[in-house]
């Protein structure tokens, strides 16, 4: 594979006898080498850009799988890709022009809809918005949900064990999935299409599949939990005085909102700001009170409209008389509550817009986080004078996004090349140390691969090692994301 030297001597015309069967199996318009192939060799932060030996696009899971063996007969390696929306280097090629893009993109099938068993079996290359969209469509609500959910896919989203925001009450992609269909490293199809609930038949080869970034198979189907659509849903955006108050304000969502609380947002001032910079069409709410958090609270609830609201109007004012909310406002309908979330939505996008910066995608327990954000921050303080700190994510789940933003007016190329590895190591030590993760929804691809071996321990590194190279031992399947085979 692409990290076994001998291959980097072969030629590009020692591939053509390879697109010749690539060619067969998917059909010509299918196998792309030619032309501009940036949409699947860039990332979407613009940090890399590889370039592939071809990208191939199969209809079904046959054709992954012939695919998948005739790479491993020419001893190419193959990246999987869904949406191309990850944020950590895994989904695109390297620079070396040797590796297969393998695009789910035309498997995009609604498979089955078993509405007693409360599941959706769907091809991988499905597009998380037109699930959501679909499920709908039959009156049943599909929990997950980002940003990103206009082009990620539900492969993508098993792969990276997606995360987003209905965590809370939901759980993440692995929670919601009960079976998985996967073509192996040597092209053999695993049917584990199952809607059970319950199954302890030995090993949980699904778990082991979820969160592994395309290094051990290719998901090409999965089968996936679905909910009754919530009759009534309110969305709150409220001030909070400090980021302990805001997790206070979690403890009491949860006691009061019937286990119905389905968001918890936060979003630190200088984040909100960026968003009004960027962009001034959208309005933002609250922003007198110069608040130093705002938090998006979203309750959902199976009671009648009046009921649900009745409970929600009963919690605003016991946050306030508690002194966990200094002001707040209820959207009126579901098209305010839209806007409120867009807000948040487009925290990542305002972000990019300002510059480079220093992602951070960090988990803690929700005890943790107001003392790890209080002395990062001074640490960060301290030692960048004028950092700018973009703080936000799913408080919820403990999530944050603790990003860093190169001071104003200065070249923040110049400053991530100076500053970037010594701000990781800053950050995730203090992570350490708050008994957190380094990576708490968006996984480990090639961006934080060697950050990884200096938090895991040996022996967790050395069971991932052992589990890579019994499924994997050619090493075919996203080599070099997630961990290294060859040191
Ligand atoms: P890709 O980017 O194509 O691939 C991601 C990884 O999965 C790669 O390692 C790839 O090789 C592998 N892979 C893809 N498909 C398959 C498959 N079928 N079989 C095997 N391996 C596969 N993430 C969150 O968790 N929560 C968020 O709230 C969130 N918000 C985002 C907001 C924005 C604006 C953006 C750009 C991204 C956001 N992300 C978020 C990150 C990203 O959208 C998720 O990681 C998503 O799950 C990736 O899906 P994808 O289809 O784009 O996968
Ligand atoms: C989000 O929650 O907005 C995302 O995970 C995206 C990001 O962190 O950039
Ligand atoms: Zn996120």
């Amino acid at each position: 594979m692409h990290q076994s030297n001998h291959l980097h001597t072969l030629t590009m015309n020692d591939y053509s006898p390879l697109l010749e069967v690539l060619r067969q199996i998917v059909g010509s318009d299918n196998v792309i080498n030619q032309g501009d192939l940036s949409a699947w060799e860039r990332d979407w932060r613009k940090r890399q850009h590889g370039k592939a030996l071809a990208v191939v696009r199969p209809a079904n899971t046959e054709e992954v799988a012939a695919v998948v063996r005739a790479c491993v007969a020419a001893q190419v390696s193959i990246v999987p890709q869904g949406g191309n929306t990850g944020m950590v280097l895994g989904s695109i090629p390297d620079d070396s022009g040797t590796q297969i893009v393998l695009s789910l993109q035309r498997m995009n099938r609604v498979r089955a809809i078993d509405t007693a068993n409360l599941t959706i079996t769907l091809d991988a290359g499905c597009v998380l918005q037109s699930v959501q969209e679909f499920c709908k469509g039959a009156s049943y609500l599909f929990p997950l949900r980002m940003a990103s959910e206009g082009s990620c896919t539900i492969g993508g989203n098993l792969s990276t064990n997606a995360g987003g925001t209905q965590v809370v009450r939901y759980g993440n992609a692995r929670e919601l999935c009960l079976g998985l269909e996967v073509v192996t490293p040597q092209g053999a199809i695993w049917d584990g299409l199952t809607g059970l609930r319950k199954d302890n038949t030995g090993y949980d080869l699904r778990h082991l599949i979820i969160g592994s970034e395309g290094t051990l198979g290719v998901i090409t189907a999965a089968v996936m939990k679905l909910y009754p659509l919530p009759r009534a849903q309110l969305t709150a955006f409220a001030a909070v005085p400090s980021l302990e108050a805001a997790v206070d304000l979690l403890v009491l969502a949860h006691e009061e909102l019937d286990g119905g609380l389905s968001g918890f947002e936060i979003m630190g001032h200088f984040a909100l700001s960026l968003v009004g910079r960027h962009f001034p069409h959208l309005r933002l709410p609250l922003q007198e009170s110069k608040t130093p958090y705002n938090v998006l609270i979203e309750y959902s609830s199976l009671e009648t409209e009046t009921k649900a609201t009745e409970r929600f109007e009963s919690f605003m004012p016991l946050a306030m008389e508690l002194g966990y909310v200094n002001d707040a406002i209820v959207a009126k309908n579901s098209t305010e509550a839209r806007q409120l979330w867009h807000i948040r939505e487009s925290i990542p996008l305002a972000q990019a817009q300002e510059g480079l910066n220093i992602k951070h995608d960090i988990a803690l327990a929700a005890s943790r986080i107001a003392a790890f954000v209080q002395q990062t921050d001074a640490l960060l303080a301290q030692a960048y004078p004028g950092v700018r700190l973009v703080n936000y994510g799913h408080l919820g789940d403990g999530n944050l996004h603790y990003n860093v933003q190169a001071p104003e007016n200065c070249d923040a190329a110049a400053f991530l090349q100076e500053n970037e590895s010594a701000v990781h190591a800053l950050v995730y030590a203090q992570v350490v140390r708050h008994q957190g993760s380094i990576s708490a929804e968006h996984g480990i691809g090639t961006l934080k691969r060697d950050v990884l071996v200096q938090y895991k321990s040996p022996q967790a590194l050395a069971m991932m090692r052992a589990i890579k190279h019994a499924l994997d031992p050619l090493n075919t399947m996203n080599p070099g994301r997630v961990i290294r085979m060859d040191k």
